[in-house]
């Protein structure tokens, strides 16, 4: 089979040249993984062996998914077809929760080389764990990612995703090294100091969340800086929700290339899929590793492809701690393959325990983010803060002028035609409240959208 001529044909953006950078267009396929343009047969072929490995694993190594799968008659030897998969039971945080910190690892922990902790804000964290080859996998899978963004090997990287027990530095980190780039590792922070590297080492590619990168974007003007002419050709974004419209900015601003990056701890960290710079049309899921399913969140029905629910996510390779049926609370979609013959996620809108829910209308803070951008006068940093008055939700939309330059008149009108927007096109009535410039507090890492202050 592996011998087979990949039957999937690339698609074509030659390399730009645009604002004096030379943009790369799709890598020749020569250096692309095999897989990633495999039929889509192929793939399926592999995916149904490694589900079965994977799924016989976790029975036999972890008692929590032995006693899951038995309590509704679920055994890995039914596996016969994807379809079959439906059977089995999810799986939630709350069976890393209450197996903290080791009890879901199917492996000796002797043999799990490193730990990370997911960032959850509520309760207590997850630990997860990689053997050798789980780390291996993860740094070709962040590699590939990079490559498909634009970066090439001899690229210098700079990572300004936080290292430590947050996956987003070390996963970059290594998956940049093993392309064969070279590294900056700067962590987030010290936005001074990151504008300051760029200039000095004029990396090709930053990875950072897209809100942080906007943080250094406003820094390299206070300082007279053209964040335009610096070296940066690709920005490779994620760990939070973002919009078209803020890829735009950051493209804008930084005369580069934008491209999204999902992944989330408990299934391996960033790199789980990636957009392809050619056509920036959402996340190629690296399906060769993980077995995606999307399902409506209510009922845990598995929805048709091309339809927006939850997506559930199966690992097919991991040794350390495999996840069977993970729900992670994302909404998408899962959509067919353009770039690469895997199946792309659409833009991750947010997490379905990040939907506010004000006076009956489900309201998301990327949704709102669309509109604040759209009118061209407010900063993309932002906050929704919520209040109950008496009985009803208040949602206040708190913005900043993007500059000194926006009048406090325009600014007001602004306000009245955000508030409209929102209105008519959310479906929720909001204040919306001006702040002056830099007053929403920044962050290095995932930007802080929601202030929830109902039931204090
Ligand atoms: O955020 C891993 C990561 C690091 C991904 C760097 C991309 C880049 P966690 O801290 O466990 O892991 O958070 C995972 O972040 O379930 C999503 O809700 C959200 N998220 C991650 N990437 C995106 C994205 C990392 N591209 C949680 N778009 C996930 C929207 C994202 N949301």
């Amino acid at each position: 089979m592996a011998t087979r001529k990949p039957a999937f044909k690339l698609v074509k953006r030659p390399a730009t040249v645009r604002h004096g950078k030379t943009l790369r267009g799709e890598p020749a396929r020569k250096e692309l993984d095999r897989i990633e343009v495999a039929s889509r047969d192929e793939i399926a072929a592999l995916q149904l062996e490694r589900l079965r490995w994977s799924v016989d694993h976790a029975y036999r190594n972890v008692a929590r998914y032995r006693q899951k799968f038995d309590a509704v008659g679920a055994h890995p030897d039914d596996l016969k077809s994807f379809e079959d998969l439906a059977r089995f039971p999810f799986t939630a945080k709350d069976d890393l929760r209450e197996t903290f910190p080791f009890g879901m690892f199917a492996v000796p922990r002797e043999q799990v080389l490193r730990i990370h902790a997911s960032s959850g804000t509520t309760g207590k964290p997850t630990v997860v764990g990689y053997t050798q080859k789980d780390l291996k996998t993860w740094s070709e899978l962040v590699a590939r990612s990079i490559r498909a963004g634009g970066g090439r090997k001899g690229d210098i990287v700079q990572v300004t995703y936080g290292y430590g027990l947050f996956t987003g530095g070390l996963g970059a980190h290594y998956g940049a090294e093993r392309l064969g780039c070279t590294v900056v590792p700067m962590s987030g922070g010290q936005t001074d100091k990151q504008i300051q590297m760029i200039q000095d080492l004029e990396p090709a590619v930053i990875m950072c969340t897209p809100s942080y990168l906007l943080v250094i974007a406003d820094e390299c003007q206070k300082l007279g800086i053209d964040a335009r002419g610096l070296s940066l050709r690709v920005g490779i974004h994620g760990a939070e929700p973002w919009t078209e419209a803020m890829r735009q900015e950051i493209e804008d601003r930084f005369a580069m290339d934008a491209v999204d990056i999902y992944g989330l701890s408990e299934v391996m960290g960033p790199g789980v899929a990636s957009e392809c710079v050619e056509t920036k049309d959402g996340l190629t899921l690296w399906e060769d590793h993980f077995y995606p399913e999307i399902i409506d969140p209510d009922t845990g029905r598995v929805l048709p492809d091309g339809v927006r629910g939850e997506l559930v996510l199966t690992s097919l390779t991991k040794e350390a701690l495999p996840v069977i049926r993970y729900r992670t609370r994302d909404l998408t979609a899962l959509l067919p393959g353009t770039a690469r013959s895997m199946r792309r996620l659409a833009r991750v809108t947010g997490r379905s325990d990040d939907m506010l829910i004000i006076r009956g209308v489900n309201v998301f803070p990327s949704q709102v983010e669309e509109f604040i951008l759209k009118i061209g006068l407010y900063s993309p940093h932002y906050l929704l803060e919520v209040r109950r008055d008496g009985r009803l939700d208040e949602l206040t939309v708190i913005v900043e002028p993007k500059d000194e330059a926006v009048s406090a008149d325009a600014a007001r009108q602004g306000a009245e035609i955000l508030a409209h927007d929102i209105r008519t096109f959310i479906g929720v009535t909001a204040g919306v409240r001006v702040e002056p410039p830099d007053t929403i507090a920044r962050s290095a890492g995932k930007a802080r959208r929601v202030m929830d202050l109902r039931g204090r």
